[in-house]
C-alpha cells in the first residue's frame, strides 16, 4: 500500500505545565512521541513526516536525525498542521494516515483495520472514534439516522443537544491522498484555528464515503495532563511486565516492578519487589534481581544474584554475585564468577574470574587478574587530587584487610599485603609486603612486627 504518515506534535500541551514539549514526556523511560514513531515504522509507510512547532529543537535532539521533521511556526490548528507536509507527503495514490504524537497507547492491529476498512469502503476519509467517560472536550461525531458521519462537531462549537453525543474523534484520522491536499487548502478558519475535522463534512457534501471504525478508549486517550500521564505509566508498566511474564521472566510482584520498553530480559530470570531497570538495559538467563535494586544501562550476563544494589553503566559477565548494598558505577566490568558483597564500590575496573571482593571496598581505575581476594576494607586511592591514576592487581594476590593502594601502583601475581598496608610502590610477584608504608618483610627488618 501507498501509505503516508503525517505525526502532529507541535503543540505546546499547556496543560502539562511543564518546560518540556508533551510528547517528550517520558512513559517507562521512553517519550511518548517514540512509541506512536515506532507503531507508525511498523506499518512500513512510504513516507512518514513529524510535525513539530513547540520545542521543535528539543524534540530534534531527543529524536535524532533519522525522522523527517517539518517546523510548523505558528499553532494554527490540526488542519494547518498537516498542511506544513504537503511538499513532502502530496503526490503519491495513496492513503495519508494521520496521527497523534500524544497517543502512545495506540497499537499497530488498530490501524492496520482501520487502514483496511478505509480501502474497502473507497472512503474519502476514515475516523478512528471512541467513547471516553467524560466527552469533554473532544469533537463529537454527527450521525444520521442510519448511522452514517454526516460531520465532526468540535465542543466549543458544540450546542447543548450535541454535546450529549458519547461518541467522539480520537484525532486519528485517514484520507485519500488526491483528495487531501486540495481540499486542506480550502480550509476556513474558526476562531483563528483551521480544524482539520472541517473535511468530514466537506467530504459528506461533495457525496464521498466517510466510513468510521471504534476503537478502545486506553488505546487513544490522549496524555494532555500529569494526572492522565501518571495513570498511562501505570498502564504501560503493566503492558510491559505483562509481556515479559508471558516471555517467562518472574515477577513476583509486578506492580512495584519497574521496567522500562527499552530493557531486555533473558528466560527464568527472577524479578524481587521494588526492582528498576532502566535504559539500555540486558539481563541475561536465570538471574535473581533484587529486591530493592536499580540497573541502568548495564549488560547482566547468565546465572547472576544482584540484591539491594545499585548498578549503572556496568558489564556483569556470568554467574556473578552483588549485594546487597553494593554500587557499580561506570565501566564496572566483572567477569566470570565474581563475587562482591556488601558495601562494594566499583568504578571504571575489571575485576577477572572468580575474583572476591566480600566487603566495604572501593576499586577505582584498577585492573584486577583472576582469583584475586580483596581484604575488607581495601581501597584503591586512585586520585591525588588533581588526576586519577591506575592500580593494577595480578592473578591469585591476596590485598589483606583495609590496604590502602597508592596508585599508580601494580601488585605482581601472587602477592600478599597485610592488613593495613599502604602500599605506595610497585609489589613484584610473589612478594608479601606489610606496614606503612608497606614493605617486604627482608626489608622491613627492624621497623616492622615479625
Ligand atoms: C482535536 C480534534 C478533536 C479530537 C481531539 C482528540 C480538531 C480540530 N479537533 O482536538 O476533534 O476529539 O483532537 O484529542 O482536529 N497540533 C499541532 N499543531 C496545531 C494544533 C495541534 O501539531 O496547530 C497537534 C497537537 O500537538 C496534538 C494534536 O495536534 O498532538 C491535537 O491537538 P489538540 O489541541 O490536543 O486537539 P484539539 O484541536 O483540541
Amino acid at each position: 500500500m501507498n501509505l503516508s504518515i503525517v505525526i502532529l506534535a507541535a503543540g505546546q500541551g499547556t496543560r502539562m505545565k511543564s518546560e518540556l514539549p508533551k510528547v517528550l514526556h517520558p512513559l517507562a523511560g521512553c517519550p511518548m512521541v517514540k512509541y506512536v514513531l515506532d507503531v507508525a515504522t511498523q506499518l512500513e509507510p512510504t513516507r512518514l513526516a513529524l510535525v513539530v512547532g513547540y520545542g521543535a529543537q528539543q524534540l530534534c535532539q531527543v529524536l535524532g536525525d533519522e525522522i523527517l521533521y517539518v517546523e510548523q511556526l505558528e499553532q494554527l490548528g490540526t488542519g494547518h498542521a498537516v498542511l506544513q507536509a504537503r511538499e513532502l507527503l502530496a503526490g503519491h495514490a495513496g492513503t495519508v494516515l494521520v496521527l497523534y504524537g500524544d497517543t502512545p497507547f495506540i497499537t499497530h492491529q488498530t490501524l492496520e483495520t482501520m487502514l483496511l476498512h478505509h480501502t474497502e469502503k473507497g472512503a474519502a476519509v476514515t475516523l478512528l472514534t471512541f467513547r471516553p467517560d467524560d466527552p469533554t472536550g473532544y469533537g463529537r461525531i454527527l450521525r444520521d439516522g442510519t448511522g452514517r458521519v454526516m460531520g465532526i462537531v468540535e465542543h466549543k462549537e458544540a450546542t447543548s443537544e450535541e454535546r450529549e453525543i458519547r461518541e467522539v474523534n480520537s484525532g486519528i484520522l485517514c484520507f485519500r491522498d488526491a483528495w487531501l491536499w486540495p481540499h486542506l487548502e480550502g480550509l476556513q478558519p474558526k476562531h483563528g484555528e483551521y480544524y482539520l475535522t472541517d473535511l468530514v463534512e466537506l467530504a459528506v457534501a461533495e457525496g464521498e464515503w466517510v466510513a468510521a471504525k471504534e476503537a478502545d478508549a486506553a488505546e487513544v486517550m490522549g496524555l494532555d495532563d500529569r494526572v492522565k500521564l501518571a495513570k498511562a505509566e501505570a498502564l504501560m508498566r503493566q503492558r510491559i511486565n505483562e509481556g515479559w511474564m508471558l516471555a517467562g521472566v518472574t515477577l513476583l510482584d509486578p506492580a512495584s516492578t519497574y521496567l522500562e520498553a527499552s530493557v531486555k530480559i533473558g528466560q527464568d530470570t527472577v524479578i524481587y519487589p521494588n526492582t528498576h531497570l532502566r535504559g539500555a538495559t540486558a539481563i541475561g538467563r536465570d538471574c535473581h534481581l533484587g529486591p530493592n535494586t536499580i540497573i541502568c544501562d548495564s549488560t547482566v550476563g547468565n546465572g547472576c544474584v544482584i540484591e539491594a544494589s545499585v548498578v549503572e553503566g556496568a558489564t556483569m559477565e556470568d554467574d556473578v554475585d552483588v549485594g546487597p548494598f553494593a554500587h557499580l558505577r561506570k565501566g564496572a566490568h566483572l567477569a566470570k564468577g565474581v563475587h562482591v558483597g556488601n558495601f562494594g564500590e566499583i568504578k571504571n575496573s575489571y575485576l577477572g574470574p572468580n575474583t572476591k571482593m566480600g566487603h566495604f571496598s572501593y576499586l577505582g581505575d584498577a585492573t584486577l587478574g583472576a582469583n584475586v581476594n580483596v581484604g575488607a576494607g581495601t581501597i584503591t586511592c586512585n586520585y591525588d587530587g588533581e588526576q586519577k591514576h591506575p592500580t593494577v592487581i595480578e592473578d591469585d594476590v591476596f590485598i589483606g584487610s583495609d590496604t590502602m593502594l597508592v596508585a599508580p601502583v601494580k601488585v605482581g601475581k601472587g602477592a600478599k599485603t597485610g592488613a593495613g598496608a599502604v602500599v605506595t610502590r610497585d609489589v613484584p610477584p610473589g612478594q608479601v609486603v606489610y606496614g606503612v608504608p608497606a614493605k617486604a618483610k627482608e626489608e622491613a627488618g627492624k621497623v616492622g612486627k615479625e
